[in-house]
């Protein structure tokens, strides 16, 4: 590699340069663009014109962008492909939110210029369609840097169909000890109705948690639940009395109800505890026995 010599205004414009990258990229960053400064200065002192060709002519996009905007090289706005940013139709699925998600991993005082310029990039790739979740992780793929790259792919995983902040909330109550687990799922649940996937992951990712730890722990308490549950809960007991006495084929009945357009959960149970009086199921926290069941869980 080329010895690199300063002159005292190449110097000054490569610090600013650098007070631009971002603090977690800066130490990998310096030396390959050091290394480009000093090929392109072969042999003269590096000024602020070889920094600011460097920046034109050397680096990506939206990087190259965003940089001469803080060399104050050239003002903002005017370049950019107008994505009308504001306007919420015209992302589908969750993919405003996974661009906020990408956005929060740059730093503030940058955060508008790289707004600006991600949305351009996204622009193009929807060649006039809404915005959509591929868009988006495919601007993380080809644009975004390790380690930001492998962070934001990690959130997106932890994207399901409740709102992220419920986690952020729960875990801010609760802390990230291993003790606090249980009371943060318990909350989770309250708040979301069960446990999706997407949440267990956030939970592990955030408390640094191993993701079966927190599995063995739902699978094996019954009060929490993985799946959305109906609006009716039926609690169908397979003790032997029950079992023996269902001569009016109450289980077929809910069977029946429980596969056809009713908003109801099913859950097969050991011995409810009421024989004298089986066969019984239990239907939204009541017992019913009997025809008394049929009439009832017909009603539903
Ligand atoms: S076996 Fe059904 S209540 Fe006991």
């Amino acid at each position: 590699m080329a010895e690199l010599t300063w002159s005292p205004d190449g110097e000054k414009m490569f610090e600013k340069l650098m007070e631009a990258v971002p603090e977690a990229m800066r130490e990998m960053l310096k030396p390959k663009l050091m290394e480009i400064l000093a090929a392109r200065a072969a042999g003269k002192p590096a000024t602020s014109d070889t920094v600011v060709r460097m920046v034109r002519e050397d680096l990506p996009e939206p990087q190259k962008s965003v940089l001469i905007q803080a060399l104050s090289l050239e003002k903002p706005g005017g370049k950019v492909p107008s994505a009308n940013s504001d306007s919420s139709d015209q992302w589908t699925g969750k993919s405003q939110t996974m661009f906020k998600i990408m956005l929060n991993e740059v730093p503030e005082a940058m955060r508008e210029v790289f707004r600006e310029k991600l949305l351009g990039v996204i622009c193009q790739k929807a060649q006039g369609n809404p915005f959509s979740e591929d868009h988006v992780i495919s601007v993380v793929h080809e644009i975004v840097p390790e380690p930001f790259k492998s962070s934001i792919l990690k959130k997106f995983n932890e994207l399901g169909d409740f709102d992220p902040e419920i986690i952020d909330k729960t875990i801010a109550r609760h802390g990230t000890t291993q003790d606090s687990l249980m009371y943060i799922l318990h909350d989770i649940q309250d708040k979301i109705g069960y446990l999706p996937v997407e949440a267990l992951s956030a939970v592990s990712n955030r408390c640094d948690i191993n993701l079966s730890t927190i599995y063995n722990i739902v699978t094996f308490y019954k009060s929490f639940k993985l799946h959305p549950q109906g609006k009716h809960h039926i609690k169908q007991c397979c003790g032997t009395s029950c079992h023996l006495k269902d001569t009016n084929n109450l289980s077929q009945e809910i069977e029946k109800v429980v596969s056809g357009p009713s908003d109801t959960t099913l859950e097969k149970t050991l011995c409810l505890g009421c024989c004298d009086c089986a066969p019984v199921v239990e239907i939204d926290g009541r017992i019913y026995n009997g025809e008394e069941a049929k009439v009832k869980i017909n009603s539903l």
